[in-house]
C-alpha cells in the first residue's frame, strides 16, 4: 500500500467567519493537496470548527442563544468562502461533535492510564456574580508596574509588563465589574515535562521533515527552558460553566479548548471514514485501520502563533495515547498575511475581507496566484500589497499565461480549423517540459510555490518571446509561411498546456476549463499530459480578465458611512425628522450591534476643534473613538460612565487616527449633543435591542 495523506488546517473558532489569514492558509495546503493529487497520491483534506471554550460560550449568551447555535450559524457561512477560494475540503466538521467526545475521553483515558495526568488545587480568580472562574482575559485592573488602569490579568498594554492576575491593584472582573475572589478549584494536568514527553519530543523533533528547522528550534528552546522559562505541565481542566467535554469521572470539569481541539482533527477524519465519504474517494479500510497504517501521513498546515500546541502538546498526547494514535508526521507552518504591511485586527475589522473580495466579482485565482507567488517553505510574514497585487497578478496571469493562449489559438481556430501539427516535432519541448516539472514538483513540494511560480514564469516568458520573434501575425499573411505559421502556433499551444498543468494546483477552475473548453478532454489535466502535445483545439474562449484598479480599491476602502451619519459620533449635521427616515424591517435594525461601553479615557485631540478621543471598553476589549463632543463635555467628566456604543460599524481612518465605531448622543435644536447613558446595573459590553 502506498503512502495516503490525511491533511488538515488548523481549525478556526467558530465564534467569526474567516478572515484573510484562514483564507490565506487554506488556500497553502489547497495547493499542496491538489499537487499530490495531481501526481496520483491519496490525499484525505478534512477540516472543522473549534467550537468551545469561553470567549463562544460568552458571545453566545451575549447575543441571547446557545453556543450550538451560534457555531451552527458560523458553520453555515463556511461553505461560501470555501467553494468561493475553489477550496477543496473533503470533509468539514465539528468539534462539538459525538466523535471528539469520544475520541477526547478516549485519549484522556489512555494518557490517564500512561501516569501523564494528575490533579492538583489551585488558586484562580472567580467572579460572584456571573459564578464562573475568569480566565485572564477576563480579568482587569490597575497594572503593578506602571499604574496604567483597565489593563487585562496577564499583561499591560501600556508598559509591557507580564504578571499574574492577582498581582492587578483593584482587579476587577471584565464581564461584570464584580471584584473578583480568589477561589480553590482541582485542575487536572498533562505531565508534559515528565521525562518520557521530553525526550521523545526531542527525538521527534530531529527526526527529519517533522517540522521546519527553525520550528524545531523554537521549540527545543521551549523544552530546554530553565528557571522561571522552564517547561510547565499543562493545565487541561475547566470547570463549569464551559462549554466543552466533560471530565470523564469528573463531575462539572471539562476539558480546556486545546486539549480537542486538535483531537477535532481525527474527529472530523473519522465522521468522513464514518460518511462512507472516504470510501467514495477510494478508501476502502476503517477510520482506525487507516490512522494506524505505518503508510499514513498526518500532516498539519498551522499559523506560527499555534506552534506550542501543536509542537509539544500534540505529538505527546499522540505517542504516548498509542496506537491507532501516532504523532503527526509533519507540522507545516506558516507565516502571518498582513495588509500593505500592517497587521490584520479581527476586532477592528481591518485588512482585507474574503467576501468582499467576492462579492466585488474578483476573481478567487488571482488571489490564489499572487499568495502562491508569495509563499515559501519558512515561517514567514506575508505582505498583500494592492499595487503589487495587480501588478503581478495582470503581468504573469494575463501577460505571460493566458495571453499565449489567447493569440496562438486563433490563428489554429482560422487557419487550420482548429488542428495542430508540429513541422518542426515535439522533442525539444518535451525534453524541456520534463525537466521543468522536476524542478517544479520539487519546489511544489517544498512548499516552495514562489519558486514555483518563478520557474513556470520564466517557461512563460521564453515561449512569449519564442512566439514573438516567429511573428506570426506577418507569417499569417503569406500563404508560403503557412507551415512556420502553424509551427509557430503550435509549440506555443504545446506550451501553453505545459503551463497549464503545472500552474493547475493554484488555478483548478482555469485549468478545468481549458482542458475542456481548449482541448476538449473530458477529465482533468495530470502531470502526465506535459508529456502529451495537443492534437487539436476548440475555439478559444476568455479565459481571465485584468485586475481592476477600482476593484482593490473598493476593496480595501471601509465602506462609506450612510449619508445622514457623522462617522466620528454625534456631529452630524441637521439631524434628519422621524417622518424624513425610510422604514427599516426588524432584521435591518439588528444588523446595528449597540454595546453598553465604559469611558475608560477621554482626552482632546491636538488640532480638531470638535473631536474628543474616547477608549471605549466593551468588556472583552477596547476601542478608540473619535466623538464630535468637545464643544458639549469636559473630558475629565466623562471618565468612568457609561455610554452607547455602535459596535459593528465600519472603522474609519481619520487624519487622527482610526475610528473604530461611534457612541450615540441626542441633538436638536434645543440643544446638545447629549450622550445616551443605560439605566444603573448595565455592565460593559451588554447588547442593546
Ligand atoms: N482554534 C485555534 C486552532 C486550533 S487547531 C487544533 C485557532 N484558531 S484561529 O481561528 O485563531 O486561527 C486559525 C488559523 O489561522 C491558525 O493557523 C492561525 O495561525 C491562522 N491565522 C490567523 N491569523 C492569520 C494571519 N493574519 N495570517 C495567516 N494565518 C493566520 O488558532
Ligand atoms: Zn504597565
Amino acid at each position: 500500500m502506498s503512502e495516503t495523506y490525511f491533511v488538515t488546517t488548523a481549525l478556526p473558532y467558530a465564534n467569526g467567519p474567516f478572515h484573510i489569514g484562514h483564507i490565506m492558509e487554506y488556500i497553502q495546503a489547497d495547493i499542496w493537496v491538489r499537487f499530490e493529487r495531481m501526481q496520483g497520491r491519496r490525499v484525505h483534506f478534512v477540516g472543522a470548527d473549534d467550537a468551545h471554550g469561553a470567549p463562544i460560550m460568552l458571545k453566545a449568551e451575549a447575543e441571547g442563544i446557545t453556543p450550538q447555535e451560534l457555531v451552527a450559524r458560523i458553520a453555515a457561512g463556511r461553505p461560501r468562502y470555501l467553494e468561493g477560494f475553489h477550496i477543496a475540503f473533503d470533509h468539514w466538521h465539528s468539534t462539538h461533535s459525538g466523535e471528539n467526545f469520544e475520541l477526547s475521553q478516549d485519549i484522556y483515558r489512555r494518557l490517564k492510564a500512561a501516569e501523564l495526568i494528575y490533579a492538583k488545587p489551585i488558586e484562580q480568580f472567580f467572579d460572584p456574580l456571573k459564578g464562573m472562574f475568569l480566565a485572564d482575559r477576563y480579568i482587569k485592573g490597575e497594572c503593578p508596574k506602571c499604574h496604567a488602569k483597565d489593563q487585562y490579568g496577564d499583561a499591560c498594554e501600556v508598559c509591557g509588563s507580564v504578571y499574574a492576575p492577582t498581582e492587578l491593584i483593584e482587579p476587577y472582573s471584565a464581564l461584570t465589574g464584580a471584584k473578583p475572589v480568589l477561589k480553590h478549584s482541582e485542575h487536572f494536568f498533562f505531565r508534559l515535562s515528565d521525562p518520557r514527553c521530553v525526550a521523545f519530543l526531542r527525538q521527534w523533533l530531529e527526526s527529519a521533515g517533522h517540522v521546519q528547522p527553525q520550528v524545531a528550534n523554537k521549540a527545543r528552546e521551549w523544552l530546554d527552558g530553565q528557571g522561571e522559562q522552564a517547561l510547565g505541565d499543562w493545565d487541561i481542566s475547566r470547570d463549569a460553566p464551559y462549554f466543552g467535554i466533560p471530565i470523564p469521572d469528573a463531575p462539572g470539569k471539562y476539558f480546556y479548548v486545546w486539549l480537542d481541539a486538535p483531537i477535532g482533527y481525527l474527529a472530523a477524519l473519522k465522521s468522513y471514514f464514518e460518511s462512507g465519504k472516504a470510501r467514495q474517494h477510494g478508501e476502502t479500510r476503517s477510520f482506525e485501520e487507516f490512522l494506524a497504517a505505518p503508510e499514513t501521513r498526518q500532516v498539519h498546515f498551522i499559523g506560527k502563533d499555534i506552534i506550542y500546541f501543536h509542537t509539544l502538546f500534540w505529538p505527546a498526547m499522540l505517542h504516548f495515547a498509542g496506537a491507532p494514535y501516532r504523532a503527526p508526521d509533519n507540522v507545516h507552518v506558516h507565516g502571518f498575511i498582513t495588509v500593505s504591511g500592517e497587521k490584520m485586527s479581527k476586532s477592528r475589522g481591518t485588512g482585507i475581507s474574503p467576501l468582499r473580495y467576492l462579492e466585488l466579482g474578483m476573481n478567487p485565482e488571482w488571489l490564489r496566484y499572487y499568495i502562491a507567488a508569495k509563499l515559501n517553505g519558512n515561517v514567514e510574514d506575508l505582505d498583500f500589497n494592492p499595487d503589487d497585487f495587480l501588478a503581478r497578478v495582470n503581468s504573469d496571469l494575463i501577460g505571460k499565461y493566458v495571453n499565449i493562449a489567447s493569440r496562438a489559438a486563433s490563428f489554429i481556430s482560422r487557419h487550420f480549423d482548429g488542428v495542430i501539427a508540429y513541422p518542426s516535432g515535439t522533442e525539444a519541448l518535451s525534453a524541456r517540459a520534463g525537466a521543468l516539472l522536476e524542478q517544479v514538483r520539487a519546489s511544489y513540494a517544498a512548499r516552495e510555490y514562489g519558486r514555483a511560480m518563478r520557474e513556470i514564469m520564466a517557461f512563460a516568458d521564453a515561449l512569449n518571446q519564442q512566439f514573438d520573434a516567429r511573428q506570426p501575425w506577418v507569417l499569417a499573411k503569406n500563404p508560403a509561411e503557412r507551415e512556420a505559421l502553424q509551427d509557430s502556433c503550435a509549440q506555443a499551444l504545446y506550451g501553453f498546456k505545459i503551463l497549464t498543468c503545472l500552474l493547475a494546483p493554484v488555478l483548478p477552475a482555469v485549468a478545468e476549463r481549458v482542458a475542456r473548453e481548449l482541448f476538449g478532454l473530458d477529465r482533468a489535466l495530470t502531470f502526465a499530459d506535459v508529456l502529451e502535445p495537443p492534437r487539436h483545439i476548440r475555439p478559444y474562449q476568455h479565459l481571465m480578465t485584468r485586475v481592476d484598479a477600482k476593484q482593490l480599491d473598493a476593496l480595501l476602502e471601509p465602506p462609506a458611512p450612510p449619508a445622514a451619519t457623522a462617522p466620528t459620533g454625534p456631529s452630524a449635521p441637521a439631524a434628519p425628522t422621524a417622518a424624513t427616515v425610510a422604514t427599516i424591517s426588524l432584521d435591518t435594525f439588528k444588523q446595528v450591534d449597540l454595546r453598553v461601553a465604559r469611558i475608560a479615557a477621554a482626552e482632546t485631540v491636538a488640532g480638531a476643534e470638535k473631536l474628543l478621543r474616547l477608549t471605549l471598553d466593551l468588556g472583552s476589549e477596547q476601542r478608540t473613538v473619535f466623538a464630535g463632543i468637545k464643544a458639549a463635555y469636559d473630558p475629565a467628566t466623562l471618565v468612568g460612565r457609561l455610554t452607547v456604543m455602535v459596535a459593528n460599524l465600519a472603522p474609519r481612518k481619520m487624519k487622527f487616527g482610526l475610528s473604530e465605531g461611534m457612541v450615540l448622543a441626542a441633538s436638536g435644536p434645543q440643544g446638545g449633543p447629549f450622550l445616551l447613558a443605560p439605566d444603573a446595573g448595565a455592565v460593559p459590553g451588554m447588547r442593546i435591542s
